[in-house]
């Protein structure tokens, strides 16, 4: 594999120069021809299982299903006190920048918004009823043709969520933008920008809350402070910036993701017609295939794996846009196969951070899949467009996919 001789960040001695890879995981090499952001990073499967990169600061990723579910789940030897590199550039959003114990305090404000069953019972009518009408506006349209990114991906989870945490529809543009930004698209600049304007909108709502209270999760952080446990400011602001950012761009990723491969393998959309029951499995294998977000741990303490000598102090990504492509894991990774049957997967985490919206997120592509599979005739890539693009980053994405069907 390529070393990376000409960039800034030194390699250190610990490093041993035959892990090291030319690899910006915001950018990665040949994602401008690809377009397809699993086929850039599927190159560093062809190497080690954990290499070092030294772009943003250096860090170490590890390339194999088995390392992230390792990492992800020993906090003992990896900490969640920084999330992106280069250090420092996470802010403090408890729980996930946060160990356990503390972990599970934080945590314990947030669970009762996120539990299966009330998601379930409150939310299903209601995302339901975005979806339904999505689709069937997509439906009429006259040119038979739609980009679906802009048209439903990036509308219907944001809906769903703003909804969710009883958020105003007519803010969306700003959150978006912030979103977007705060993934990791974006400059340096940018991204301060954004941290900076959900910190002021977020702070304004929850003393708004806190004087008015709803039943939205905001409600349940602002009255944090009324907590025996309570310490500072920065805790509310940084537990709303978190559920902000973590609802806003992950279902859309994976809906764009999932039409992709409904395109890509058109049988799938026929089995989805035809056998309404495959679709809690169709969801778990989508989700298998497409890990999204790219964090990182701090070492806490020196150790050795797969002959990679991890420092105290340094950072290693668990990158999910290659667990779920792991041709070790998984057989024909690439291909998105319905029988499958139920297999472990990374996508949403593991331990203690695995990810609280998940109840959330499943519910809403399984309404996706069962309104679009009833709705929808076939669809296909529109080859009067240009083909579908993603990007990389903190939590990767579908730019644009153009569909069209008869
Ligand atoms: C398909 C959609 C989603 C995917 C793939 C996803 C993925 C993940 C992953 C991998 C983590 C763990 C990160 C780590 O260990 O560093 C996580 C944590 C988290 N996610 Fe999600 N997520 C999704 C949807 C959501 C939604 C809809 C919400 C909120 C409405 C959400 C909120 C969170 C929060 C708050 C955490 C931190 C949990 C903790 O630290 O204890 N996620 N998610």
């Amino acid at each position: 594999m390529a070393t990376a001789a000409l960039t800034p960040t030194p390699i250190p001695p610990h490093v041993d120069p035959a892990l090291v890879v030319d690899f910006d995981y915001t950018n990665p090499p040949g994602l401008a021809e690809l377009g397809d952001v699993y086929r850039a990073f599927d190159v560093l499967h062809n190497g080690p299982d954990i290499v070092w990169t030294p772009h943003h600061g250096g860090h170490w990723i590890a390339t194999r299903a088995p390392e992230t579910k390792w990492i992800q789940e020993t906090h003992q030897t990896f900490s969640s006190t920084e999330k992106a590199p280069p250090k420092g550039s996470m802010p403090f959003m408890p729980p996930i920048t946060c160990d356990p114990p503390d972990h599970s305090r934080y945590r314990a404000v947030l669970n009762p918004y996120f539990a299966k069953k009330q998601i379930e019972e409150n939310y299903t009518p209601k995302a339901r009823a975005v979806i339904v009408e999505l689709i069937e506006a997509m439906k009429a349209m006259p040119e038979k043709a739609c980009e679906f990114v802009s048209t439903f991906s990036t509308v219907a989870p944001l809906m769903i969520f703003w909804d969710f945490v009883d958020l105003p529809y007519d803010r969306r543009e700003d959150f978006l933008g912030w979103g977007r930004h705060m993934a990791g698209r974006g400059t340096r600049d940018q991204r301060g920008a954004a941290l900076m304007a959900t910190m002021q909108y977020l702070s304004q709502l929850l003393d708004e809350r806190l004087e008015a209270p709803g039943d939205d999760v905001f409600t349940g952080i602002s009255q944090w402070r009324n907590n025996p446990r309570f310490q500072s400011r920065d805790e509310l602001v940084g537990m709303a910036q978190l559920v902000f950012f973590g609802g806003q761009d992950t279902v859309a990723s994976q809906m764009g993701f999932a039409m992709w491969r409904l395109c890509e393998q058109p049988e799938l959309q026929q089995r989805l017609k035809d056998d309404p029951r495959v679709v809690p499995a169709a969801v778990e294998e989508l989700l298998r295939r497409h890990g999204l977000s790219n964090t990182v741990r701090l070492l806490r303490h020196d150790t050795e794996r797969h002959g990679a000598f991890l420092k105290e102090g340094d950072l290693i990504m668990t990158a999910n846009a290659l667990s779920g492509t792991d041709d070790r894991a998984y057989p024909d990774p690439f291909r998105v196969d319905f029988d499958r049957g139920p297999v472990p997967y990374n996508s949403l985490g593991n331990g203690p951070h695995k990810c609280i919206g998940q109840h959330l997120a499943r519910l809403e592509l399984r309404l996706f899949l069962e309104e679009w599979a009833k709705r929808m005739p076939i669809v296909r890539f529109d080859s009067s467009r240009p083909s579908p693009r993603s990007h990389a980053g903190g939590v990767i994405g579908v730019d644009h996919l153009h569909l069209a069907w008869d």
